[in-house]
């Protein structure tokens, strides 16, 4: 049986989390974007999530949740931003592909300012974050592609996917 991919991208995660702390990342190779093909594994290069009659999939509403609990206090509601961080959804439209995503959530980043410094913490140690970047991201893509909307989304159960997800 192959695995279903968002769950290797889930152990990569880790794995990139781990190498952060003793070397300096993994190289994953870019791949043409088709997202939102409900008949396609979900992956987040390729395919990072699927919408199926108005429902998203269980693992980007698994995005959502894990979004509010560990990012919206500095980036705001929904990835719209507030004034302790950027506004999420404009990079990830402009430029931010999903393995600069995954670096910056697992190594943090620093930047000095005038009045001192803005800081994006290292998720890397931290296991509500670590194992879901796939699902963050998917969440986030979802939102800035204007597939979903800034509330609550409707879900597919866990699993409804049979082993696409
Ligand atoms: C303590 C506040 C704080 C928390 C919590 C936080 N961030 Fe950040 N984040 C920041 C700041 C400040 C920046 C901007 C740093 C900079 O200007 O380079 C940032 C930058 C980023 C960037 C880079 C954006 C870009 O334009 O390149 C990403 C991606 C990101 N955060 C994702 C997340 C995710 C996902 C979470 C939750 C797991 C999270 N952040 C939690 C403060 C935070």
């Amino acid at each position: 049986m192959e695995m279903p991919t968002r769950s290797a991208a889930r152990a990569a995660a880790c794995v990139v989390a781990v190498l952060a702390l003793t070397a300096s990342g993994l190289v994953l190779a870019d791949q043409p974007k088709a997202p939102n093909d409900p008949t396609q594994p979900i992956d987040p290069w390729d395919n990072p999530y699927a919408m199926v009659d108005g429902k998203i999939d269980f693992g980007t509403y698994n995005g959502f949740r894990r979004y509010h609990a560990s990012c919206h206090v500095c980036h705001g509601p929904a990835g719209l931003g507030s004034s302790f961080a950027p506004n999420l959804l404009d990079p990830i439209r402009e430029r931010l592909d999903y393995q600069a995503f995954q670096e910056t959530v697992i190594n943090g980043r620093q930047v000095e300012g005038a009045t001192g410094d803005r800081v994006m913490p290292p998720f890397g140690l931290d296991p509500n974050v670590v194992e879901y970047v796939p699902d963050i991201w998917g969440y986030l893509k979802a939102r800035a592609d204007g597939v979903l909307d800034r509330g609550r989304p409707d879900h597919l159960a866990k699993g409804a996917l049979k082993g696409r997800e």
